[in-house]
């Protein structure tokens, strides 16, 4: 299909990005390469590596079929592949930061993403700082002369705060730093990051990619300025992913358009519902009319996930945890993105900007793939639980 795919629709290139199956006898899909060693025909190809593979920690068929995809997909100029979202998270940070540097992380980050900043940032003397999500333009202002990396996530994990994205990358690249944005909940299909001025996408593929809750996987995409200096780190820290997950992740991207139409659907309308149900003070969904972010949603982004949160009216862990209790189609778990719905009350308490007021605790929910009325059931079985508890 080649340049035609170009103007397809997603789901037919998802169908058909990443490798060409005449490159494998016509095989629809890649081969699985485990692979160490790579051979060299003689001395002097092998003196200068002049070939395609040369060591498995640098990519072999299976990973150049992925990071094609995604590259498509963020229209990138690369991709790097590694074990989980957080290494996805790190490796970027550890390869734009040094000792004496400034980096502006935002306070509703997901919360593995500040414990690496607060331990090892801050070990190897970085200087960190977190900003307001709602910060916007007004990024500028906290900008120092040895402000490297300006972090963002949006929406935010677990309140689902939606940044100014290409505001923030302005007044970034004005003062000089590369712009990261951890862009999972949106995945490509619904926010292509590099087109609003961020310079590195970020993915927990283990989310949509993958689709089904069984395996870890990272991507990192960046564009032409930044690659080669992320691309460098990834090989210097031997940061690689096993290639069984990397085939599934390409894998799960045949149907992630499918996954995900089907997740919006299925979210926005229990989100909607939710807005009218006894027992729920608020719904933090950014494709709700009602959201604060709303507005920014509609101008960025062109579609949303399955994941968002309820606030309940009170009640505190014990309203919160009759609530959960009470679920039996939703799993009580952690992650999200896979086919199974899953509840987790959200921990707040690592905040120091973005702390809400909130009326309640905060419960998140993922919408999984089954049917809508059944989960709507077993919310309300939640809210009756967390009501008389
Ligand atoms: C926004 C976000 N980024 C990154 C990650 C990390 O992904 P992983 O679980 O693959 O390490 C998660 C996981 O929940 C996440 O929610």
């Amino acid at each position: 299909m080649g340049q035609k795919r170009q103007k397809a629709g997603v789901n037919t290139r998802l169908a058909h990005m990443g490798n060409d199956p005449r490159d494998f006898f016509g095989f629809v899909n890649p081969p699985v390469v485990h692979a160490s060693t790579v051979l060299f025909p003689d001395a002097a190809t092998m003196a200068a590596r002049n070939q395609k593979y040369t060591y498995g920690t640098r990519g072999t068929p299976t990973t150049d079929a992925l990071a094609a995809a995604m590259n498509e997909l963020e229209g990138a100029a690369g991709t790097i592949i590694v074990p989980s979202g957080l290494a996805a998270v790190c490796v970027p940070l550890l390869a734009f930061l040094s000792a004496g540097d400034h980096v502006l992380i935002v306070d509703s980050v997901y919360h593995p993403t500040r414990r690496f900043a607060d331990t090892m940032l801050k070990r190897l003397g970085v200087d960190v700082q977190y900003y307001d999500p709602l910060a916007g333009a007004q990024i500028t202002g906290l900008m120092k002369p040895n402000t490297k990396v300006v972090f963002t996530e949006s929406p935010g994990s677990n309140t689902f705060e939606m940044q100014d994205i290409p505001a923030i990358a302005a007044a970034a690249h004005e003062g000089g730093a590369v712009v990261m944005m951890d862009n999972t909940w949106a995945t490509p299909l619904y926010f292509r990051p590099l087109d609003h001025g961020v310079d590195i996408s970020i993915h927990a593929a283990t989310k949509y990619p993958a689709g089904h809750s069984d395996l870890l996987l990272g991507t990192v995409s960046a564009n032409d300025a930044c690659f080669e200096r992320l691309y460098d780190t990834f090989l210097t820290l031997g940061a690689c992913a096993g290639p069984d997950d990397v085939y599934q992740v390409l894998r799960g991207l045949r149907t992630m358009g499918v996954r995900l139409a089907r997740h919006q659907e299925s979210a926005l309308e229990i989100a909607r519902w939710l807005e009218g149900q006894p027992g729920v003070a608020q719904v933090l969904h950014p494709a709700l009319e009602s959201h604060p972010g709303h507005a920014i949603w509609k101008r960025d982004f062109s579609g949303a996930s399955g994941i968002f949160s309820i606030v309940l009216d009170g009640g505190g862990e014990p309203a919160a945890h009759a609530f959960l209790d009470a679920l039996e189609i939703f799993g009580l778990g952690y992650s999200w993105g896979g086919y199974e719905s899953l509840a987790v009350h959200v921990f707040l308490g690592d905040r120091t900007i973005a702390t809400g007021p909130y009326a309640g605790p905060v419960i998140r929910l993922q919408i999984g793939l089954e049917d809508v009325d059944d989960l709507k059931a077993d919310i309300e079985k939640g809210l009756n639980a967390a009501r008389t508890c």
